[in-house]
Formats: structure tokens, sequence, C-alpha cells
């Protein structure tokens, strides 16, 4: 092998955006000013939403947003100790922002391929349950395979809950012609490395609900009393003067600091004006690859190929009775410099943060379980060029050899 290592996820950093960053530091405006109301602008509107409120991670935009409804007395069902129906096959912020809020993550299995929610093992849980214990279904779109949000909302419908989607991984992914994030009342977004549209770190939470968003626009800044969709102060007028003082020192509710910076922002707008480019170039490699270790497709389930789908990643499940183990087999690919991660682990059997919910849990989620110790991915990132994708080909013909 030629010595060439490929990334899970990159980023290159162009003339436009040292310019961009330049620019931010010369006009002094460094904490979030024009570029992060212009992000929250375009972004809501490639989405389809009418609102969007930018935070400094995915995992601040679960907490804003999860801690919004909580505030909002129209949702009775959630408060502290509710439960919250979702993955355990996620990113563990999903879950932790559950549980940092005060409510209960309750998990349910995964579909083997597509990873997301099985909507009948949702309902079973409520029929089993007290389905008054029961406030939010919150599926996540994992690795870009959109949830089957038609099945999750008409049993959300059917026992009073709220769905927000946690589509941090699913950056322009469609579902039935519509962008996930606008299948439910609220959503969140991680821009992290490694994620689509990606800053270094930065996350949002888009809604069509103004009450929500005015809401998480204040616990997003210590819960001020500032929360106008369009903010005039720098024209001199504010429709809050009159409360007696400066509305962005006076706190109406408790809240957090969440606020992100113009440099992540300003990025995140240049990579805007790429969406579709950066969401093709994906999916081509993700073609690309398919066909290079189609050889393989007896022994690992490659991923589904769909135009629908907005990848994050190239994700890989070992065949059950294939014989190959998986930590081998990424060890191999690791020295053969094709970087890649297991597909999270099952949270609450597999995360020692959850060791208390390990042994109610053991045995009840089959597939998140197989998936947890059996699957990984590798990048399909869009600055990957052919020779990239051929090593990474190559490299699995080289570590096969040894599975
Ligand atoms: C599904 C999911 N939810 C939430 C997050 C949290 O985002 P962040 O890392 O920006 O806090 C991530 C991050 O990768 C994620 O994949």
């Amino acid at each position: 092998m030629n010595g060439r290592r490929v990334m899970v996820g990159d980023y290159k950093i162009g003339q436009e955006e040292k310019d961009v960053i330049m620019e931010i530091l010369d006009s002094g405006r460094i904490s979030e000013y024009k570029y992060v109301a212009q992000f929250e602008r375009e972004f809501a509107k490639i989405i389809g939403v009418k609102y969007c409120v930018l935070v400094n991670s995915g995992t601040s935009a679960l907490i804003a947003a999860l801690t919004a409804l909580l505030y909002d007395e129209r949702f009775p069902k959630i408060k502290k100790g509710a439960k919250v129906i979702t993955t355990p096959l996620t990113y563990i912020a999903t879950s932790n922002a559950i549980k940092l809020v005060g409510m209960e993550p309750a998990f349910v299995d995964v579909h083997l391929d597509t990873f997301d929610m099985i909507p009948e093992q949702v309902e079973a849980v409520l029929k089993n349950g007290n389905p008054d214990d029961f406030a939010m279904l919150l599926p996540v779109h994992l690795m870009g395979y959109p949830a089957d949000m038609d099945a999750l909302n008409a049993i959300a419908k059917k026992y009073g809950l709220v769905t927000f989607e946690d589509t941090a991984q699913a950056h322009g992914t469609k579902y039935k012609g519509k962008n996930t994030g606008t299948l439910s009342l609220i959503a969140d977004y991680s821009f992290y490395i490694a994620h689509n549209i990606q800053v270094g770190e930065m996350g949002a939470a888009i809604t069509n609900d103004e009450k929500l968003y005015r809401l998480i626009k204040k616990i997003k800044a210590n819960g001020r009393m500032c929360d106008c969709v369009v903010c005039t102060r720098s024209q001199g007028t504010c429709p809050k003067d009159n409360l007696g003082s400066d509305p962005r020192f006076l706190h109406d509710m408790i809240g957090y600091n969440f606020k992100t910076m113009e440099f992540q922002a300003a990025l995140g707008v240049l990579q805007l004006k790429r969406f579709d480019e950066i969401i093709r170039s994906r999916q081509d490699n993700v073609k690309y690859l398919n066909e290079g270790l189609k050889t393989f497709s007896d022994r690992l389930v490659l991923p589904k190929w769909d135009e629908a789908i907005s990848y994050l990643a190239y994700p890989i499940v070992v065949r059950k009775g294939s014989g190959i183990e998986r930590e081998a087999l990424r060890k191999k690919l690791e020295k053969l410099g094709v970087e890649n991660r297991p597909l999270f682990g099952s949270i609450p059997t597999g995360q020692p943060a959850y060791h208390d919910y390990k042994a109610y849990y053991e045995g009840k989620l089959p597939n998140a379980d197989y998936l947890g110790e059996n699957a990984f991915y590798i990048g399909c990132h869009q600055y990957l060029e052919k020779e990239d994708l051929d090593h990474i080909i190559d490299a699995f013909y080289e570590a096969m050899k040894f599975c």
C-alpha cells in the first residue's frame, strides 16, 4: 500500500475561508452578529422551515430545544421525569441531552439495515407501559438514513406525544420529498467537523413554531428577555426598551450560554453555497465504493444507496455468520490507512455512563446490540479523490484476506 491516509472527515481551508476569518477579525465583531443571522436565515430557507437558532454545538441545540419544550405550557406531558422514546444506537449526545434536562430515555430497538427506531417497538413500549408516563418520540436519522417519520408521527398523534428529530447526521436527507428536520415539531443539527455542513463546532435548532423559536433564543443566552425575530437595536430602536432596562440584561427565565461565534457561522455560510454539491459528491462516493466493494457483500452489508439520502459517512455491517471480527478488520484497515469508527455502540448496554440501564436492557435490544458490536463506518466526504476511493477499495481487498 502507498502510505495514503483516508480520514472519516476532513476540512479544507481555502482562500475564501481565510478571507472571511480575516474580515471578521478586522471588524472587531467576533461574537454572534451578522454571519450568525445570515446562516440562520439561509439554513432555514434551504431546509424549508421558518426559524433557525444557531448555537455552539448540536448537543447544545438538543438541550436548548428540550428545555424550551419543558418551559412551554402547551405541552403539559413534557416535564421532569417524563419518558422520551429514543434510539439506543446514536452518538451519546442524544441520550445525554434527555438526561441533562431531567427526562428519561426509553430505548427501543432499531432496524438492522437503516439503523432507525422500529415503529412497532415504539408502539409496544407505549402499550406495555403507562402512556401517561411518556412525553415524546426522539428519532435520530443516523448516518443520513431517514427514520420512518410517517409511522412515528402517527404513533405520536395516537398517544398525544410530541416528535423531535435529531437530524444532526442528515443535512439535506429527504423523506418523501421533504427535508428531515421539517417532519416534526422541532429538530437539531450538528455542524461538527465530520458532518456534511461542517465548521468545527456549531449546532442549530429549527422549528416552524414561533413560540418555541423565541424560547430557544432566550435559553441559549441565559434566559435574557431579548427574543425578537429580527433585532432592530443596531438601527437605534428596540421594542423592549420600555421594560425599564436593557432587555439583553434582564432575564425572565434561567438558561445557558450556548451562543456561537461569527467565525463558525461565516465558515458555515460558505459551506451553504455548496450544499447540493456536497451532498451529491458524498452520494457519488458511496456509489463508487459500493461498486468497488460489492465482491464482499456476502460478508459485509454495504450501505443502501438512494438519491434521497445525504450520507454522513459510509456505514458497513459485518454479516452474521461471516466469521469476521469487526475489531480485527477495523484495526487492519487503520493500519492500511483507512480511518474508521465503530457505529457508536448501543447506549444502555454498551456505554459505561449508562451502567444503571444495562441490566434492564440486557437482551431487549438485539439489533442495536448487534450493530453496536459489528458495525463501523469510514469516510465518504466531499474531499475524497478517486485515488482515495481506490485506496479504500484496495485496503479492503488486502484486509479481507486476513478475515
Ligand atoms: C446524532 C447526533 N446527535 C447529536 C450530536 C451532537 O452534536 P455536537 O457534537 O455538535 O454536539 C451528534 C454529533 O455528532 C450526533 O451525531
